[in-house]
């Protein structure tokens, strides 16, 4: 260590982990100090090493690496991924490109990652390890859930809810005030006008219902 920014590690070498590298190199509030991955395959991403598996967390917190963020896309493999990361004393400070817009009011949870040209509106409230992936835009007074994802280009009209762990697909558009459900999934280029039971997944313009085995 010994630089004047923070050192974070990134736990995860995947598609999502080199998106959230981009972000942090990009930002710069933090040095990106390494990758973890469950199973390592490349020996850096965009630079930043692979460090090797989750073995290391303790050592790297030892170390002195204080914050890290599980780059996680899968909802259910981020919440525990970012568990493993707390139980190994790692804060999960929320994760904003700068590239994106925050309005004002705007909350985030820990572990949030707003990635690159998503729109935050005034007075949203984003949940705990909430992903805003590229392009997306969550408008005034929307409230996302813990752990819930919101793909590229998808777009949150005022007052929408997304509760917890639902995933909303890339492109999908949900009109103002709708509320979906927990553990939903809103599929690619869905468009939302009625609120979507949780654990439900629909699909379509407008959306309708798929069955449980499409998912
Ligand atoms: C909804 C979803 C999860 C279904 O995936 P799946 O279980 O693999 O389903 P399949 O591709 O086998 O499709 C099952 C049926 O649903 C239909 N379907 C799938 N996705 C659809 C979509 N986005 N819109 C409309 N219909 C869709 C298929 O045409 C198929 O219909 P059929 O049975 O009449 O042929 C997936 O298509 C999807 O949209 N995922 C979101 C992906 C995304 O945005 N990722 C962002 C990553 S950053």
């Amino acid at each position: 260590m010994g630089g004047a920014r923070p050192g974070i590690l990134v736990l995860g070498a995947g598609g999502h982990g080199k998106a959230v590298l981009d972000l942090l190199l990009a930002a710069g509030a933090f040095d990106p100090a390494g990758v973890v991955d469950a199973v390592p395959r490349v020996a850096a991403v965009l630079g930043v090493p692979v460090l090797g598996n989750e073995a290391l967390l303790p050592a790297l917190r030892a170390r002195g690496i204080a914050a890290a963020h599980p780059a996680v896309g899968d909802n259910v493999q981020r919440l525990a991924a970012a568990a493993r990361l707390g139980a190994a004393g790692f804060a999960l400070p929320a994760l904003v490109h700068p590239a994106a817009i925050l309005g004002r009011g705007a909350v985030l949870g820990d572990g949030v990652a707003v990635m690159a040209r998503a729109v935050i509106g005034p007075e949203a409230r984003l949940g705990r390890l909430v992903l805003v992936n590229t392009g997306a835009i969550v408008e005034h007074d929307c409230i996302v859930e813990d752990g819930a994802h919101i793909a590229p280009g998808a777009v949150l009209a005022g007052g929408v809810r997304v509760g917890a762990g639902a995933m909303v697909g890339a492109g999908a558009v949900i009109r103002p005030g709708i509320v979906v459900g927990a553990g939903a999934m809103v599929a690619a280029g869905t468009a939302v006008v009625a609120d979507v039971p949780a654990g439900a997944t629909v699909a379509g313009v407008p959306a309708r219902p798929l069955p449980q085995s499409a998912r």
